[in-house]
Order: structure tokens, then sequence, then C-alpha cells
């Protein structure tokens, strides 16, 4: 079973890429609405719900943790990783690995402001890309509007652009920094336009899940998805249909 955290709904669209590339796998995801959104939070808090949520997941005996919170890969990426028996494969150095592959150069990093603050993104793409140029910005309005279900509409298009006007023009990249952020990709696009690539870090890193769970030999199961919130389930269970659809093997946990 592959384990999945985040501080709400944006954790589904790491689900998503990973249901579609290891369907026999069981998944269990944890949202943590009550404390969303993790992104204005304090370093300090952030070390603690890190380790409270790689706690949860270890007690379930996941076989890896498949981060979908870049805000907790920003944190852990200062702060270290909490103590735990399951590998991590995490979104900020897939991120990285994404743009190398690519050759991209000048990169923009949309994120929270917590994960931005970090500067965790310029490190590990400079890391491997010595000469890339990166520009990362803060997008506090993004997560909410999506935590609300404004997906469509003027308020979501204006708040994305708004936040791409604060990006320099001659970009190879946007990365989509915040797991929340795919589920405005349309308005992303129509901001950018066609010659700057949107990056979602969730692709390559469902890809490295795959070759994890092929070299540890993970157990296939039957394709399970057991969803929870810690905040109001009822809202959960509708968030989470109408973003996944109503997969037959989608079950809820209280
Ligand atoms: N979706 C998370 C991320 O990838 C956290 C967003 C938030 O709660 O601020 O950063």
């Amino acid at each position: 079973m592959l384990g999945l955290f985040d501080s709400g709904l944006g954790g589904l669209t790491v689900l998503k890429r990973l249901h579609e590339r290891l369907p026999q796998h069981d998944i269990v995801f944890f949202a943590d609405q009550l404390h969303v959104p993790y992104g204005d939070r304090t370093p300090s808090e952030l070390v603690q719900l890190l380790s409270a949520n790689v706690e949860f997941l270890d007690a379930r005996h996941v076989d890896a943790i498949v981060m979908a919170c870049n805000t907790s890969c920003a944190t852990a990426a200062r702060e270290g990783w909490p103590p735990t028996k399951a590998p991590v494969v995490d979104l900020i150095e897939s991120a990285a690995i994404a743009v190398e592959s690519a050759g991209y150069k000048r990169i923009g990093v949309v994120a929270t402001a917590a994960t931005a603050a970090t500067r965790a993104y310029t490190q590990k793409i400079t890391g491997r890309i010595p000469t890339a140029q990166v520009v990362e910005v803060a997008a506090p309005a993004l997560v909410p509007l999506v935590e609300a279900g404004k997906l469509e509409g003027d308020e979501p298009r204006a708040a994305v652009a708004a936040v791409c006007a604060r990006l320099p023009r001659d970009l190879d990249a946007v990365i989509l920094a915040c797991t929340h952020y795919p589920l405005l990709d349309k308005h992303f696009a129509a901001a950018l336009g066609d010659a700057v690539a949107r990056i979602d870090p969730a692709i390559v890193q469902a890809e490295r899940a795959a070759a994890i769970a092929a070299h540890e030999g993970f157990a296939a199961g039957t394709g399970s998805i057991t969803c929870m919130t810690s905040g109001d389930p009822e809202l959960f269970r509708a968030a989470v249909t109408k973003v996944l659809g109503n997969l037959p093997e989608l079950t809820f946990e209280r």
C-alpha cells in the first residue's frame, strides 16, 4: 500500500497520477483539512504536522510515502525528514528531474508562501543544473480557492493571472509547485500561453514511485483508494468525488 498526505484536496492531483501509473496498488490518502492551508503556517507548526502525518502513515504500514504536499517537502528539505521505515518519494526532487531531462534553463516556481520562503526549489534545481535561473513566487490566494471548490470562472482565472503577471516574461517553464495548482491548470495555461511549459512534479514522481515499487517488489493489491480527512467528511466526500469521479475503487474512512 502507498501512503499519501496533503493539507487538503491538492493531494488528489498526486493520487490521480499515481493511480493511473500503478492501478493495481492500493493507496491510502489523508487530507489534513483541519489545518489547511499549510502554506501560511510557521516553520515549527509545519515540522509538527509533517511528523504527525508521517507517523500516521507509518502506523498503517505503508510500503512508501509518496509526498502529496510540496510545503511538507520544502519543510523536510530545510529541517530533515522525520524518521520513517518507508521510502519517501519527494515532489521537489521529482520536479528538478523533470527540469533537467527537458533541458529547461529559465524556470518559474509558483508555490505556497512557506515553500517559497525555504528556496528549496531553487536549491534542488541549481544543484542539478548550476546555470539554471529560478524565480520563486508565492501564491497564497490559490489554495483557499481550490478548497472552496472555486475551480471555474472569473475569480480563479483572475487570481492565477495575477500570480503569473509577477513572473518574468521569457521563462522556459513554470513549475506548479503546490499540489492544489494542477486543479487550476487551465487558468495557468491561459495566463502563461503556449510558449511556456507547465510542469506538474507528480508526473515524474509517479514514474519514480513505480520504479521503487518494482525494485522493492511491493505487493500489488486490488487498486483500492481509501480517503480520509481531518475536516468535514461530507464536504470532503463530495469534493473528492467531483475531482476523481465516481470510481468503484474509492472508499472513505473516518
Ligand atoms: N498542497 C500543498 C502543497 O503542495 C499545501 C497547500 C497548503 O495547504 O497551503 O504545498
